[in-house]
């Protein structure tokens, strides 16, 4: 099938670089004689029919934005068969032939529903936090690390001030990334993820080793999903007596805002136009990713068929140079 009309849409948690990905997929198709339809507030817009051609102006002066002109929701309808079944009835009265959709992993499977039944449909990995499987990196994650540096490089100014040590709290419910990657670059004592087991003995040990070194500051980094939150650690640090005093900061939301850096923009940019010409070669129920330094395609059932958990070898890496 030829494909002509060309739905976009973003869908759960946004990232920074959604814009310029928006931006990619619309010029390339419009490049290709394609119609470009924007689909807001993800799965959500499908269903309600919410959608309407993006031009070439309307994604000028994007580029530069985190967030996502389309908006986005984590859609509960959708995951019914009744919601599938409206988003492909209204796929059809728009004459949409082929749907790009952005977003992590739950959007992906949401993805490779739609394409099992019958839809046309390219996924773009999106997610800070770098668990999708089937590529190495997603659209998000170096801006968020870059933010996440920021913040410890600050948080450090003021630990070492009053010699405190802080827990710092990194976005990642399922996986590390964000944390491991994040204590790695922003030279921390200890990072604390879902993907490993760690006891309170170990923590307390780790930070009062820092302080018998001599140290003004210790820098936990602590994963979302780690078993321990942040504040029930602090609490029971304060109990143990580890030499500094401890404080909290969350970072939270703050990961998911702010200007796409640099890499996330190439790579945005990148699997936009491959989302695009992949579907004009008449491709569905693929996912574009990015292996070493190749933009590569994907099956959704593969990409969709298991997570990507942080990397424990760069813990050992880790544990030489803290
Ligand atoms: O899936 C990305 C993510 O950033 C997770 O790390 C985090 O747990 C979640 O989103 C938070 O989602 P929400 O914006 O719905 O609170």
């Amino acid at each position: 099938m030829i494909v002509k009309k060309i739905g976009v849409l973003t869908s759960g948690g946004d990232s920074p670089g959604m814009n310029p990905c928006i931006r990619a997929v619309v010029r390339t198709a419009l490049f290709h004689g394609c119609e470009v339809i924007g689909v807001m507030e993800g799965f959500n817009g499908l269903i309600n029919g919410e959608m309407s051609p993006l031009t070439y102006r309307d994604v000028g002066g994007i580029i530069q934005n985190g967030g996502t002109i389309l908006e986005t929701a984590r859609s509960e309808v959708f995951r019914t068969k009744k919601g599938q079944r409206e988003a492909i009835r209204e796929l059809n009265e728009e004459g949409i032939d082929g749907l790009i959709v952005i977003g992590g992993d739950g959007s992906l499977r949401g993805a490779h529903a739609l394409a099992e039944k019958g839809v046309s449909v390219v996924g773009i990995p999106a997610s800070i936090d770098n668990d999708i499987w089937g590529t190495n990196m997603s659209i998000g994650v170096d801006t968020a690390l870059n933010t996440i540096i920021e913040a410890i490089d600050k948080l450090r100014d003021t630990a070492s001030s009053h010699n405190r040590a802080f827990l710092v709290e990194t976005m990642g419910r399922n996986s590390g990334y964000l944390a491991l990657m994040g204590g790695i670059i922003s030279g921390a004592e200890m990072v604390l993820l879902p993907e490993l087991e760690v006891s309170l003995q170990e923590v307390a040990d780790t930070i009062e080793k820092s302080y018998l070194r001599g140290k003004n500051h210790a820098i936990i980094v602590v994963a979302e999903g780690a078993s321990f939150r942040s504040s029930e650690l602090s609490t029971k640090l304060e109990e143990l007596d580890v030499g500094f005093k401890t404080r909290v900061t969350i970072l939270g939301h703050i990961q998911r805002g702010g200007r796409p850096s640099a890499f996330d923009r190439l790579l945005s940019t990148r699997l936009g136009v491959k989302a695009v010409e992949v579907l004009l070669e008449g491709q569905g129920d693929v996912m574009v990713g990015l292996m070493g330094r190749e933009i590569v395609v994907v099956s959704l059932e593969e990409a969709t068929s298991r997570s990507r958990a942080a990397n424990l070898k760069f813990l050992d890496m880790f544990m030489k140079v803290t």
